[in-house]
């Protein structure tokens, strides 16, 4: 068994797969509620709370993965990227624990965490279409698997709160990146408009309730960025800004703005991002020939971008339970057990690296 430590941001998590990837436990002490106050997250009370809540947690996934020490083969860690003071909170508990126990420890990219969170997959179809967990259980673990051993490749959509990048996996921890954003991350953009229409922190998944429902509304543009991989949110988001601002919604809402207003342009913002993630990336797997797309990161917990994938993508689409979408320790375990079957195994000089990327440098 694996064991994944995560606290980049504002997530504190533990989680415990086995050889195979199989999700075993997953603890995720969460810190919404603490930076919600503020609007976004506030990295010095971030690191504190990772301090109060990570031992708690570790020890939690343990119990619910019904094992001791004895049973851990490796410590696996994200050092990188993210915020540095909440990174080194998880890596140093992860040196301790491994010179304490002697358990090889395995640092992580938590890039390639929330792609490999895929191989947990239970969903080979639309949210809409009625599938059992049980059923489907392996289905993104064979399915992806399969790909990659058939010598294809597979195009990995990572979208979370400080990342959108266009990721073309061409073998296990083979990553290469061939478009990312210019400005804003998807998620970010997320948040932003949502504290635009005076909604809470964090964004998704509040602008995602208040658009359900909504059918018609005046389009909002599309940033294509064509002839590139790369993406724009920027725009889109002072777009939504100017029209707010026209509507009497911000900077203060009026007592005249109605929920409907709202809801309508939390509804155009979503399409207009929804639309731009699915086409550019179904395009993308087209033109590398890949069998398969990946979405992952936060912003794949997305209802609405869930469905116009598997709608829209002609080869198979396989998206992380939602569950393991957002920041969680099993994904830093899943990809903890690709790296420590490839021999990885890290000393005491592994150090955080807050502008750790993935896949920019020659893919091994
Ligand atoms: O991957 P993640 O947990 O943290 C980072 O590594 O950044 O992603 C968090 C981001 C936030 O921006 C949040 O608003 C977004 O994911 N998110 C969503 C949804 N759930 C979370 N965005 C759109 N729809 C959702 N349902
Ligand atoms: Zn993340």
């Amino acid at each position: 068994m694996i064991l994944g430590i995560e606290t980049s941001c504002d997530e504190t998590s533990a989680g415990i797969v086995d050889e195979d990837g199989k999700v075993l436990a997953n603890v995720v002490a969460t810190q919404v509620d603490v930076h919600a106050r503020y609007g976004g997250i506030v990295p010095e009370v971030a690191s504190r709370q990772h301090v109060i809540d990570i031992r708690p947690v570790v020890t939690a996934a343990l119990r619910e993965a019904d094992t001791d020490w004895d049973g851990i083969d490796a410590i696996a860690v994200t050092h990188g990227p993210g915020l540095a003071g909440s990174l080194i909170v998880g890596l140093n508990l992860a040196k301790g624990l491994s010179a304490a126990t002697g358990i090889p420890l395995v640092g992580v990219n938590h890039l390639e965490g929330h792609i490999y969170a895929a191989w947990a997959s239970l969903e080979p179809g639309p949210e809409s279409s009625p599938r059992s967990g049980a059923q489907f259980a392996g289905y993104g673990r064979q399915l992806l698997d399969g790909v990659l051993a058939a010598g294809k490749s597979l195009m990995c959509l990572l979208v979370s709160g400080g990342h959108t990048e266009l990721v073309l996996m061409r073998g296990v921890n083979r990553f290469e990146l061939i478009g990312q954003t210019r400005d804003d991350a998807a998620g970010e953009a997320f948040d932003k408009v949502a504290r635009v229409l005076g909604l809470r922190y964090p964004g998704g998944p509040e602008i995602q309730r208040v658009a359900d429902g909504v059918s018609e509304t005046e389009p909002i543009s599309r940033a294509w960025m064509r002839g590139t991989h790369d993406f724009s949110f920027s725009g889109i988001k002072t777009a939504v800004l100017n029209r707010a601002r026209r509507e009497g919604i911000y900077p203060k809402p009026t007592s005249g703005a109605s929920e409907e207003l709202i809801a309508s342009l939390a509804k155009a913002f979503q399409d207009s991002v929804v639309d731009v993630l699915v086409t550019k990336t179904v395009a993308a797997a087209e033109e590398f020939g890949c069998g398969a797309i990946v979405v992952a990161g936060g912003v794949a917990a997305n209802g609405p971008l869930r469905d116009a994938f598997h709608e829209k993508s002609p080869v198979p689409v396989v998206i992380p339970p939602i569950s393991l979408c957002t920041d969680n320790g099993a994904m830093i375990a899943m990809a903890g057990v690709r790296r420590y079957a490839s021999g990885a195994k890290d000393g005491w000089s592994l150090d955080v690296e807050p502008g750790l990327r993935i896949g920019a440098g020659v893919p091994e």
